[in-house]
């Protein structure tokens, strides 16, 4: 019998140089002992300044770059194993920031069918996979315009179609909202939570948006290659003093709640609940009916 693997992500102190001269001579990693395990289908943000290597730790996922130091597993595959490449690759599916440069084909069905038509599958099947990619991300009428015709929060749904049409289990986005006006980074946002809360996607959200980080079960910021907060969102954007020396500001809530708190309010984790949060001020601007009524 075998046993389904919990964990889609597992990487054991993963180090990596861009350039080994400067790895031999001590110099900065671009990742430095990464350490961390994703377990299928949680949605989890990754937080960082720039050049603090998320970039390379998403590659890093996809076997687009093998560590010079340390583990990655994908499903429970080792990236080294080159025999596995393909496995991994329709595994872990990844979209970038410019959505101009990941378009190919000609009309919008069939850029979305070059994937299927590289693993080898059968006329039909790669149809099938083709329509129900473009359904789930939304973009079914498109299916005959050609890319160069649509927005860009379009252009990253059908990006997103090419990758649902390998069937991956996982999702890395590379601050593929980055480019996107705040109506079409909302679109992509539901449109990829909705894909992990109903399919079970696990996905890893690289993102400068710290609201867009609120949406995930989990946080994890990096700085200067390392993972230097691994935890809620709520209990991540607490710890104001971390988030500020890894150089990201807080959201605007989570200031306004540390801001409460150097003024002796007494707030324990911030939410991005609106209703949550409102309860929470309330409660702490109002000792008195507060505990008024808890007595009753
Ligand atoms: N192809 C490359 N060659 C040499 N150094 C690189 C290369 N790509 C990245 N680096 C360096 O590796 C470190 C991590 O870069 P990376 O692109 O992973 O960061 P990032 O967190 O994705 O940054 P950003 O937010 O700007 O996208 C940085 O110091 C960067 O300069
Ligand atoms: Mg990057």
């Amino acid at each position: 019998m075998t046993v389904a693997l919990t964990n889609m992500i597992e990487t054991v102190a993963v180090e990596f140089s861009h350039n080994a001269n400067q790895h031999m001579s001590g110099g900065l990693k671009a990742l430095d002992g990464i350490s961390v395990t994703v377990a299928k289908g949680e949605f989890v943000a990754v937080l960082g300044r720039n050049g603090s290597g998320k970039t390379t730790f998403a590659r890093m996922l996809n076997a687009l770059l093998l560590p010079t130091g340390g583990s990655v597993r994908i499903d429970g595959i080792d990236t080294v194993d080159e025999s596995r490449i393909w496995d991994i690759r329709s595994t872990v599916g990844m979209i970038f920031q410019d959505p101009d440069s990941q378009i190919i084909g000609t009309t919008v069905e069939e850029d979305v069918a070059f994937g299927p038509e590289n693993l080898g599958l059968a006329p039909e099947e790669i149809l099938s996979r083709v329509q129900k990619a473009l359904q789930s991300a939304g973009m079914l009428q498109h299916s005959r315009t050609p890319p160069h015709l649509l927005s860009g929060g379009e252009k990253q749904k059908v990006s997103l179609a090419g990758i649902l049409a390998m069937q991956p289990e996982c999702i890395i986005l590379d601050e593929a909202t980055a480019l996107l006006d705040p109506a079409a980074r909302k679109e992509v946002m539901n449109l990829v939570r909705g894909l992990n809360r109903d399919k079970g996607i696990t996905v890893l959200h690289i993102t400068h948006d710290m609201e867009e980080a609120w949406l995930a079960d989990r946080v994890i910021l990096l700085d200067a290659g390392k993972i230097v907060q691994d935890g809620k969102p709520a209990e991540v954007f607490s710890n104001s003093v971390v988030i500020k020396e890894a150089g990201l500001e807080l959201p605007q809530i989570a200031e306004l709640f540390e801001l409460l708190k150097q003024d002796g309010f007494n707030l324990l984790t911030c939410t991005p609940n609106m209703d949550e949060a409102q309860a929470a001020l309330i409660n702490c601007m109002n000792p008195v009916r507060d505990q008024h009524v808890h007595q009753h």
